[in-house]
């Protein structure tokens, strides 16, 4: 069984939704560590009620972005973690965490990449005035959101929708899709072909 540290940052519901469907059986393997750059962040209480360890730091205390890197790689070896999920982790990843972990590291993002980068992903796209956004969950590389992409859900804008009602409904979008890819990763079902992702047993 692989064993999964989740990255995040903020309320933390994607790290729920994964939590959940662990627990329901849909995700074969350990949700082994919360890392978290955000001591006061609601995802530390949700790892608490959920019995999953929680790793927090204050990338202020380092003098580098790369030194708190090294740090979480001692972190991660010493949890002997196999995958790395960034849920909401608000923070550039570098090459120190990424070698390491090179095709071990994905994210999920609250666009159709690669329109929409960036931190206000569903701000973006909803004042942009496109009709059709969505969420994407991709591998991490050294840019920002632009790795290659392994899944995308599209989200209608309607002519009612707030930035409020369509932050809902992406975020619906994201709590379905990410557990499911998460899933075909353990399951060994994910591969690259240069920048293409193919998936073995869907389409
Ligand atoms: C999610 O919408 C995620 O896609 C986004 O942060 C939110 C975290 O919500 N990530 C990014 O924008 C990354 N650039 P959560 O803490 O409730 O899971």
């Amino acid at each position: 069984r692989k064993r999964i540290a989740i990255f995040a940052s903020g309320s933390g519901s994607n790290f729920q939704a994964i939590v959940d469907a662990q627990r329901r059986g849909e995700i074969d393997a350990e949700i082994a560590l919360l890392v978290c750059d955000k001591p006061q962040a609601k995802v530390v209480e949700r790892a608490e009620q959920a019995g999953v360890k929680a790793f927090t730091f204050r990338p202020k205390d380092y003098p580098s972005r790369e030194a708190y890197e090294a740090m979480l790689v001692q972190v991660l070896e010493e949890h002997r973690i196999d995958l790395i999920v960034l849920a909401g982790y608000m923070r550039l990843i570098t090459r120190v965490l990424l070698e390491p972990y090179e095709g071990r590291i994905i994210n999920i993002h609250p666009s159709l990449l690669p329109s929409f980068p960036g931190v206000e992903g569903i701000g973006d796209a909803y004042r942009y005035g496109v009709k059709v956004t969505g969420v994407t969950v991709h591998y991490v590389d050294d840019g920002m959101d632009t790795g290659p992409i392994i899944a995308q859900v599209p989200v209608s804008i309607e002519p009612q929708d707030t930035l409020e009602t369509l932050a809902e409904k992406i975020h619906a979008a994201e709590h379905a899709l990410y557990p499911k890819v998460i899933q075909w990763i353990c399951e060994g079902r994910v591969r690259l072909d240069g920048r293409r992702v193919l998936i073995d047993g869907l389409s």
